[in-house]
């Protein structure tokens, strides 16, 4: 898949050279083209921003270099949509990464200052997408989390020990705890059940601990999620055991 990122620091994308995106970059998975509108700049001070209309404070980035920059993106990417990132997009989530971790080719604009003139929104970009409900000194580290969930997506982006399908959110739930050695640490001990190699009640565990997890923490996602009658009852079994004897948030431990 291609990404084509349009930035004026282009050099914090070396952040993606590491871990799973380094290496679906490096065999080919992923290909990352970095644009800088300051090779399109307006004069030769490499002026990219300009006062906003109106008065107030900070600067804006101004149309013609960042055009010039999404338009060589478009011609070296004609697949590639154009996806802004702003504060005021709709919500990125697991579900768009999904969706577009089954396109070809994207072109990421990452605006900085007060943002980018109205009328490149108008007409450069196919859609805007915000990381958060939180702003950020620039859409860099918001277009580097949209690439690395969506590599990770990418078939063979992951190992074979590791798994996207169990991540939260990706069946609508939060994932379930994870123990590794040693037994006790902390005085602290690995549920029985994960010793146990009885992989059906592993199973069971998992999914009553991941449905459980999603009650206390993101109950907002468990209204939208459809429980089988099987979910139902674990979940049921769950909430009877947490009255029974609460536990603190996030411990997410039920003993078997
Ligand atoms: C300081 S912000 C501008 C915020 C803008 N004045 C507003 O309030 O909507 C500069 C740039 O950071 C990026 N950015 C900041 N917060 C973001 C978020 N939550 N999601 C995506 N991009 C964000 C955008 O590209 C934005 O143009």
């Amino acid at each position: 898949m291609r990404f084509d990122v349009i930035s004026l620091f282009p050099a914090m994308f070396t952040a993606l050279k590491h871990g799973i995106t380094g290496r679906a970059l490096t065999r080919g998975l992923a290909e990352l083209i970095l644009w800088n509108p300051r090779d399109y700049a307006v004069n030769a001070h490499g002026q990219v921003d300009d006062r906003p209309y109106g008065g107030g404070p900070g600067m804006l980035m101004r149309y013609e270099p960042l055009a010039a920059a999404i338009q060589a993106a478009r011609a070296a990417s004609p697949a590639g949509q154009v996806l802004y990132l702003s504060p005021q997009g709709q919500p990125f989530t697991q579900a768009v990464a999904q969706r577009l971790a089954q396109t070809d080719a994207l072109i990421l604009l990452a605006g900085r200052y007060e943002g980018i003139d109205e009328r490149l929104l108008n007409t450069q970009v196919d859609a805007v997408w915000s990381v958060g409900d939180y702003v950020v000194s620039g859409g860099e580290l918001p277009a580097m989390l949209m690439i690395d969930s969506i590599i990770r997506l990418l078939p063979g982006a992951l190992g074979h020990t590791e798994s996207a399908g169990q991540d939260s959110f990706s069946a609508g739930l939060l994932d379930h705890p994870h123990y590794t050695r040693p037994e006790v640490v902390a005085e602290q001990v690995v549920p029985d059940v994960l010793l146990s190699g009885d992989h059906a009640r592993i199973r069971r565990w998992r999914l009553q601990q991941a449905l459980g997890r999603t009650w206390q923490q993101r109950p907002d996602l468990l209204q939208q999620y459809p429980l089988s009658d099987e979910e139902q009852t674990l979940l049921v079994e769950y909430i009877d055991a947490i009255n029974e004897s609460p536990q603190p948030t996030g411990s997410g431990v039920i003993r078997e």
